[in-house]
């Protein structure tokens, strides 16, 4: 199974400015709508506080401190699910991650919620391809695959 971390972020490696931030900065929505369509979204509970859209037509789950990330992926019989965000949850499921598919926008925080707050091992990602958001603003998703 796929196993994609999705996320915007701003030119210093944000995902938002406090936990309770509901994004409206993000150009991203329309591709993260089309490429999460029919596909199980993990999200942690602040960002299942915060969503910004509806995510009708996936199934959500919404993940706790104390739930277990390989427990939870070994309950899912699909080709591919997206791991969508906050932090912890990003940090939570990192040693799982198969892709990451990132929206650099151009716009800087200085301080924030990290794509990754406590990161414990270095991942090595080989570049996909490229894909335009909003050309004119300078933001296009850049698509990784994790190597182990
Ligand atoms: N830019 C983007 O693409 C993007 C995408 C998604 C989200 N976001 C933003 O990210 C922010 C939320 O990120 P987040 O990292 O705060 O939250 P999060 O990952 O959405 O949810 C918090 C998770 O951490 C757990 N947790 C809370 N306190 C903890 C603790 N002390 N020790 C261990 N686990 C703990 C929570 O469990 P409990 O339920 O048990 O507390 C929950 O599973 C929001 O502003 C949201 O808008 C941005």
């Amino acid at each position: 199974m796929d196993i994609i971390l999705i996320a915007a972020i701003t030119m210093d490696g944000y995902i938002a400015r406090r936990s309770d931030e509901i994004i409206s900065w993000s150009k991203d929505l329309k591709l993260f709508k089309e490429q999460t369509m029919s596909y199980p979204v993990i999200m942690g509970s602040n960002t299942a506080k915060t969503l910004a859209v509806e995510l009708k037509g996936r199934e959500q789950i919404v993940v706790q401190r104390n739930d277990n990330p390989k427990e939870i992926l070994a309950e899912l019989d699909v080709e591919k699910c997206f791991i969508i965000g906050g932090g912890r949850t990003y940090t939570k499921f990192a040693p799982f991650l198969t892709h990451l598919y990132i929206t650099p926008h151009p716009i800087i925080f200085g301080k924030g919620i990290q794509l990754f707050p406590t990161l414990k091992k270095e991942i090595s990602l080989k570049f996909i391809q490229k894909i335009i958001v909003a050309e004119t603003d300078g933001v296009f998703q850049f698509q990784y695959k994790v190597i182990r």
